[in-house]
């Protein structure tokens, strides 16, 4: 009963399958760089991150509360992060396809993004990015009449 509690304790915050966790590559000494997660709770979690990942697969990897529904293919909001409007600028624009779903997270702000659709490079380096405090993810049975 109290390893069952146990064990209860340590399951990640995420939803998806563990298997589909962690797909992030460990920088090279030199080449790290840095992303700043900030928690619904306020809580900083820094963290170093090779080139190439984006911030879904770096939250999962590191057990942050991204829900990624749709595996990173632009096809949920579940992903939504704040970015640091210091940084947001830096970024490629979002094409329609992220826009459409950024339509529909909650929250939606002036620097929101879909964390599957930010890849770290150099000159993102130092980015900070809030979890919002909700996310949402519609299905079919959303659209149903009631
Ligand atoms: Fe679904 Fe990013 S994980 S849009």
């Amino acid at each position: 009963m109290q390893k069952a509690a146990l064990n209860m304790s340590r399951r990640p915050f995420s939803s998806t399958m563990v298997n589909r966790h962690g797909h992030v590559h460990k920088p090279n000494p030199g080449e790290e760089l840095h992303v700043t997660f900030i928690t619904k709770e306020g809580e900083q979690i820094p963290l170093e991150v090779a080139k190439g990942d984006n911030l879904l697969d770096i939250a999962q990897a590191n057990n942050l509360d991204m829900e990624g529904a749709c595996g990173g293919s632009c096809a949920c909001s579940t992903c939504h992060v704040i970015v640091d409007p210091e940084f947001y600028d830096k970024m490629e624009e979002p094409d329609d396809d992220e826009n459409d779903m950024l339509d529909l997270a909650f929250g939606l702000t002036e620097t929101s993004r879909l964390g599957c659709q930010i890849v770290m490079n150099e000159d993102l380096d130092g980015l900070r990015v809030a979890l919002p405090a909700m996310t949402r993810n519609l299905q079919a049975r959303d659209f149903e009449k009631k």
